[in-house]
């Protein structure tokens, strides 16, 4: 049995390997949320912002751009790949008001009353331990600071559940020690932030934590795909890599057949379109 920690760390490896594959497949699809999260977010010139759970880094460059070369903004990530992709783009960018540091989201090891704003962009959802997180964006933000983040709503999108219930079939049986211990770590990781997909859930949450002014919008998520194949692909480069790595090439072969005629109804002359739910919570620190 893993324990919360452990699996925080398989958890964060896992996306330490794909660090790579995340800002080639995966930012260019988000370009749209990581502008509708930096508009919520009210940012002022010459403010200090913490952006948790930073990945590569697109929303602390968005800010840095913002705050100006009087502001700081500082991007925290548990995987230090992610890190050396938003440090190489940041240095890029000669955006010298941002910096990056690897740390957990649980425990910042920053001081209190430190940053006007923090953020997160699909990052409180990966956490291990959701209450802690919010507790320690509390503390750091200044009396009056304002924290922004999103993540997915209470259902997945109908293509999700199509491909996911149809993936069930191809899983190995007799999985490697190593799939063992992520199975373990994910079944975990989801435990732990399942219930905060409810947006009503969630602002009792901020409010007893001592948010005020609490609100949650319901908003849709639209990603474009090329067509239904080009989705299965990122599933099963991304998502699913570690139990593809154990299914034969040929099993695959087979998988990715059936998955894109599953999902033919759902295909568009135009190309493939996802909609899933998505939710901005803000949040002021009293
Ligand atoms: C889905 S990615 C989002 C990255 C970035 N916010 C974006 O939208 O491009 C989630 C990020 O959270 C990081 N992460 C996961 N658990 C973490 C934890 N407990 N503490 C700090 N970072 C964590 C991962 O390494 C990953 O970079």
């Amino acid at each position: 049995m893993l324990d919360p920690e452990k699996a925080c760390l398989v958890n964060c490896e896992l996306f330490g390997k794909h660090a790579g594959l995340f800002e080639s497949a995966i930012v260019p699809l988000w370009q749209g949320v990581y502008d509708s999260l930096v508009q919520r977010a009210r940012i002022a010139e010459a403010s200090r912002v913490l952006d948790v759970g930073t990945g590569t880094g697109e929303v602390a460059l968005r800010l840095g751009r913002l705050v100006g070369r009087k502001g700081r903004v500082v991007g925290i990530d548990a995987q230090p790949e992610m890190l050396q992709i938003a440090m190489r783009k940041a240095k890029g960018d000669g955006s010298g008001n941002v910096e990056f540091k690897q740390m957990p989201m649980e425990e910042i090891k920053l001081p209190d009353d430190s940053f006007d704003s923090v953020v997160g962009n699909y990052s409180l959802c990966c956490c291990m331990d959701y209450e802690a997180t919010l507790t320690e964006c509390r503390r750091v933000l200044k009396p009056g600071g304002r924290l922004t983040y999103n993540h997915g709503g209470p259902s997945d999108p109908l293509a999700y559940q199509v491909i996911t219930r149809i993936f069930e079939d191809y899983k190995t049986t007799t999985p490697t020690k190593k799939l063992s211990e992520i199975r373990e770590a994910s079944a975990l990781q989801s435990e732990a932030v399942q219930k905060y997909r409810d947006p009503m859930v969630t602002l009792d949450t901020l409010r007893s934590i001592g948010y005020g002014e609490a609100e949650a919008t319901v908003t849709q998520r639209v990603i474009d795909y090329k067509d239904a194949g080009s989705f299965v692909d990122e599933w099963i480069s991304f998502d699913w890599s570690s139990e593809v790595e154990e299914i034969p090439s040929p099993e695959m072969k087979v998988f990715r057949k059936e998955a894109i005629e599953a999902l033919r109804p759902l295909s568009k002359v135009e190309g493939f379109r996802v909609e899933a739910d998505e939710v901005f919570f803000t949040g002021l620190k009293r």
